[in-house]
This record gives C-alpha cells, sequence and structure tokens, in this order.
C-alpha cells in the first residue's frame, strides 16, 4: 500500500468522523483524525495492518543502522524477527516506539496514526507497549503492587497508598496473574522471583495497559528451557487479542511460535516467510554462517 493510499484512508476515518458529529469541521475531516492523540481502542485496521513501515532509514554518525526498512504486520498476528547482531532489530524498535527519530521514511500505526507525530509516552499511551532485554520490575514490591504500579501514570507515589482500582482493573489484573503464571506468586515480593518470572511480571505489567501492539527484544535470553516453553505457550495465548513483535536468537522458540518469520540484515528484510523457508534461503545462510 502507498502513503497516498493511506492518506486516503485517513481522510475518508476522517470524513466520516465529522459526519457522525454533525458535518464538516472548520479543519476539515483529515484534521480530526490527527489533531488529537487517539484512543487504544480506535486504531483503524481496516486495511489489514496494525503496523506499517516504508523505506524507513536512520543514520548514526553516517553508518546506516536501518536502510530502507519495510514491513507490515497485520492485526492479531505474531511476527517474529531474527537477524544477525547489529542488524538494527532493536533500532527498528527503537523507531516503532518513537526513542529514535528516522530520517525518512513511513511509520504508521493502523492506517491513520502517523506515529512520526508522536513523542515516546503519547505512543505507549496509543497501544504500543515495549518490553526491553534486561527486566525492569520493582524488586521491592510485590507482585500485585508491580501489576497495580503499571495502570497508574505517576509512578513516584507508591502504589497501594493512594490508588485504588475499579472492578475492571481488578479483574483484569486477576487476568494477567493467571496469563503470566504468577497467580501463586502474587504477594511474593517481585526481588525474589526468578529471572523467568521476572521477564513474565514485566509481561504482565505491558498487558495491563491492554496494548494493541506488543515489542519484545530477546525475551526468552537468559530462561531455563523449561521457562522458554512457557514463554512460547504465553505468547501463543496472546496472539490474536494483541499483536508481537518479537526478536529473539533462540531458534527454538522461535520454532515453537511463529507464523511468518522476517530476517533483518544491514538495517533492511532480507528474507521473509515460514522458519522452514527463511532457513533454506542461500542469502540467509550466509549472512548466519559465511561472515
Ligand atoms: N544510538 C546509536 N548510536 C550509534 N550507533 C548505534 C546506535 N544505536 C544502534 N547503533 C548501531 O546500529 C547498528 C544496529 O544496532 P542494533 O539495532 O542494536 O542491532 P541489533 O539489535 O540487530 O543487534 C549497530 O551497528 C549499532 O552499533
Ligand atoms: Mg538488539
Amino acid at each position: 500500500m502507498t502513503p497516498d493510499l493511506l492518506e486516503d484512508g485517513a481522510q475518508r476515518l476522517g470524513k466520516a468522523r465529522s459526519a457522525q458529529a454533525g458535518g464538516m469541521t472548520a479543519s476539515g475531516g483529515r484534521a480530526a483524525g490527527f489533531s488529537r492523540l487517539a484512543q487504544a481502542g480506535e486504531v483503524d485496521v481496516t486495511h489489514g495492518r496494525i503496523l506499517y513501515l516504508e523505506d524507513v532509514s536512520v543514520s548514526f554518525d553516517g553508518f546506516k543502522a536501518i536502510n530502507k526498512l519495510s514491513l507490515d504486520i497485520a492485526p492479531g498476528e505474531l511476527r517474529c524477527i531474527i537477524g544477525p547482531n547489529g542488524a538494527g532489530k532493536t533500532t527498528m524498535m527503537d523507531i516503532i516506539t518513537g526513542k529514535t527519530r528516522p530520517d525518512e521514511g513511513t511509520v504508521f500505526f493502523g492506517s491513520t496514526i502517523n506515529l512520526l507525530r508522536y513523542t515516546e509516552p503519547e505512543i505507549a499511551q496509543l497501544g504500543i507497549g515495549r518490553k526491553f532485554q534486561k527486566p525492569t520490575v520493582f524488586e521491592h514490591l510485590s507482585v500485585f503492587e508491580n501489576l497495580e504500579l503499571a495502570l497508574k501514570t505517576d509512578k513516584r507515589v507508591r502504589p497501594s497508598v493512594f490508588f485504588n482500582m475499579d472492578s475492571a482493573q481488578a479483574d483484569r489484573l486477576l487476568h494477567v496473574l493467571h496469563t503470566i503464571h504468577l497467580t501463586d506468586s502474587v504477594r511474593r515480593l517481585a526481588g525474589t522471583l526468578s529471572h523467568g518470572q521476572k521477564q513474565w511480571l514485566e509481561i504482565g505489567m505491558l498487558l495491563m495497559q491492554d496494548p494493541k501492539l506488543l515489542l519484545l527484544d530477546e525475551p526468552v535470553a537468559g530462561m531455563t528451557d523449561e521457562e522458554t516453553e512457557r514463554t512460547a505457550e504465553l505468547f501463543l495465548s496472546l496472539k490474536g487479542q494483541h499483536s508481537l513483535l518479537v526478536v529473539e536468537h533462540d531458534m527454538s522458540f522461535i520454532k515453537a511460535i511463529s507464523d511468518i518469520v522476517t530476517v533483518l540484515c544491514d538495517g533492511s528484510v532480507l528474507a521473509q516467510g515460514t522458519l522452514d523457508q527463511v532457513q533454506a534461503d542461500e542469502r540467509v545462510i550466509e549472512v548466519y554462517l559465511g561472515r
């Protein structure tokens, strides 16, 4: 899909919204769709894409870390990204989440939200959650308090003292606890959890915000085989309700969870297909073995 088509879609959506509101506004239909922060539930996926990157490039001191990268992700899809070190996988996530601004290219969330117009915290609010490699749970708080804290925007205030969840939030917390297999550990201090459990707790903290799209960078690094298997089950249970973009080196994990695998190399897509297809691709074999 071309950016023109995206613009067209955005205009149609904007017009439809203005029509609902009783006619065109002075600022025009398109502005209505672009001028405010859309709510997470409003992501327009009628074109079959939750995330869309086209010809994105970024250089650091003249080195092209991302080079004409194009990628699109369907709603509910679990997409795996593999590629050698330095391929640009983390930088790609930095661009999607607004941490790094590309020099050129298009980055859309759904077909109407131009992510390049939003700041990093706004992008999180729009419904894009990101898990970094290292778990960043609050070790001196309980599992429960960590999840409760994830609901709040002002994280400086100790949760249980000033914050009361509504019943929908409490239901969500119970559901998330079950999803991340920590129901039995709800009162434990996060600092006493295993490495794998801390990773799950952090994923749970993201899930408390009900993100539309989850970006996970090397989620099973450092996990035991059993923890890795449980994480695969967890991700499979999340797909459909959320879209997931998973960067991982562990091929047995990729094999367990993947539909489509995208191979990144030198900042752009080298190959894409099932894991078997990309592993049989000569160019992929060369970048993994031939250097
Ligand atoms: N902020 C930055 N400043 C300079 N170089 C960077 C920066 N971020 C990433 N790079 C470089 O961009 C390339 C891609 O890095 P990265 O996205 O971390 O790769 P990957 O996650 O695939 O291993 C690397 O060569 C890295 O050194
Ligand atoms: Mg990386």
